[in-house]
């Protein structure tokens, strides 16, 4: 029975007349990073990003192999988990990829039905869904693996009112630095292996029911040492966004290949984070110890009017105050974005964040990717990997 979708552009809403999409997403649920030392990741995103604690377990609250730190800001849940002995699996995903992230938890109205439907059409199965209670109710949870090892959880907890899950008890703390302005998360990226892109987009696709609306080939990204490949896939809602990224060939090694390297196969490269106020956001970050990108040269910053066309006049920024952030400026069709990357938040050249605001523009900053990926190769070179 062949399914007919007809979707209507409403802004940035895309709205699937009728039931069509048999993977609704309500939003992104939370993000878990597998890590070495999640004490000390916590006190990281605590201190630098401004993340608030929000819930726990670990021992005290009866997790006998593994210790989760919860943390929040506005709608943004990282999770934070290190294994307790030598036996967890944990252990082995920390051994092969460093820190990083394991999962992008998706929050649905059924996750047995999203289970199925996934599965059903290819998804390789992580966890069957499990009912976990507590006294605030239930949550069910089930879990598919996308690229390498990383993992889509499914979460429903529409008969849940605890802090975070069955088994976490809210954590209060006495050292609470105040939020930095990070809002949502607007996108995730992930970087995989030669000629994988369009197998990864075909999956989303098949699997996921997304699509396919941005893309950006090696001619477009490119400097004179490296490119990489980029497709941009979205749920039908267009809440849930994730670009997959592949090497393409050039001089030198491209920064997908490093990564690749580093992190040992596919993964999360960036976590692309909202704000509604990107100069105070990144001050505040800056002040906090948050490192980023060095600063792309003066010509970039002279052009922006150039770069902005039409939106010239809609800039309510002031240039010097974004060169002095060194924050980058691109503009679409539709408006224009802020934008500005960290360097890795671990010691492997791997994951990074990106802090944006969109002021009316969709895209993800192709006229800033020359820039960007120049301030990338240097830093890529004194690392003796470019
Ligand atoms: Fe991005």
């Amino acid at each position: 029975m062949s399914k007919e979708i007809k979707s209507v552009d409403y802004g940035l809403e895309k709205i699937f007349e009728g039931a069509q999409d048999f993977l609704p997403l309500l939003g992104t649920d939370y993000v878990e990073f597998y890590v070495g030392n999640a004490k000390q990741s916590a006190h990281f995103y605590k201190t630098a990003f401004g993340f608030q604690s929000h819930a726990y377990c670990g021992l005290e609250t009866g997790s006998k192999d593994k210790t989760s730190y919860v943390l929040k800001q506005d709608k943004i849940r990282l999770v934070l988990t290190t294994p307790l002995n030598s036996q967890s699996k944990i252990n082995d995903h920390i051994v092969k990829h460093g820190d990083g992230v394991k999962v992008i938890a998706l929050w649905v109205d059924d996750a047995r039905s999203a289970y199925q439907e996934t599965t059903s059409r290819g998804a390789k199965s992580y966890m069957e869904p499990v009912v976990e209670k507590d006294e605030f109710g239930e949550v069910v949870r089930a879990g598919i693996y996308t690229y390498g090892e990383t993992v889509h959880m499914f979460v429903e907890r529409k008969n849940y009112k605890g802090p975070f899950l069955p088994g976490f008890e809210a954590w209060e703390s006495d050292y609470n630095p105040s939020p930095t302005g990070l809002k949502y998360i607007d996108h995730m990226v992930g970087n995989v292996g030669w000629g994988q892109m369009n197998t990864w987009v075909k999956w989303y696709e098949d699997v996921m029911g997304f699509e396919n609306f941005l893309s950006f080939d090696d001619k477009q990204i490119h400097t004179e040492y490296s490119a990489l490949m980029s497709k941009v896939m979205s749920n039908g809602n267009g809440r849930i966004k994730f670009p997959i990224n592949e090497p393409a060939k050039g001089n030198k090694k491209s920064q997908i290949e490093e990564y690749l390297d580093f992190y040992e196969g596919s993964g999360v490269q960036h976590i692309a984070v909202a704000t509604d106020d990107i100069i105070t956001t990144v001050s505040l970050l800056k002040e906090r110890g948050v490192e980023f990108l060095p600063p792309p040269p003066q010509t970039y910053y002279d052009e922006i009017p150039k770069r902005l066309g039409e939106h010239k006049h809609m800039l309510k920024e002031d240039i010097k105050a974004l060169q002095k952030l060194s924050i980058l400026v691109d503009a679409d069709e539709e408006g224009y974005l802020l934008q500005i990357f960290t360097k890795p938040v671990e010691d492997r050249p791997t994951l990074f964040f990106e802090i944006i605001q969109r002021m009316g523009a969709r895209g993800f900053g192709a006229g800033n990717f020359k820039a960007l990926f120049e301030s990338i190769e240097r830093e890529q070179a004194k690392r003796g990997t470019l």
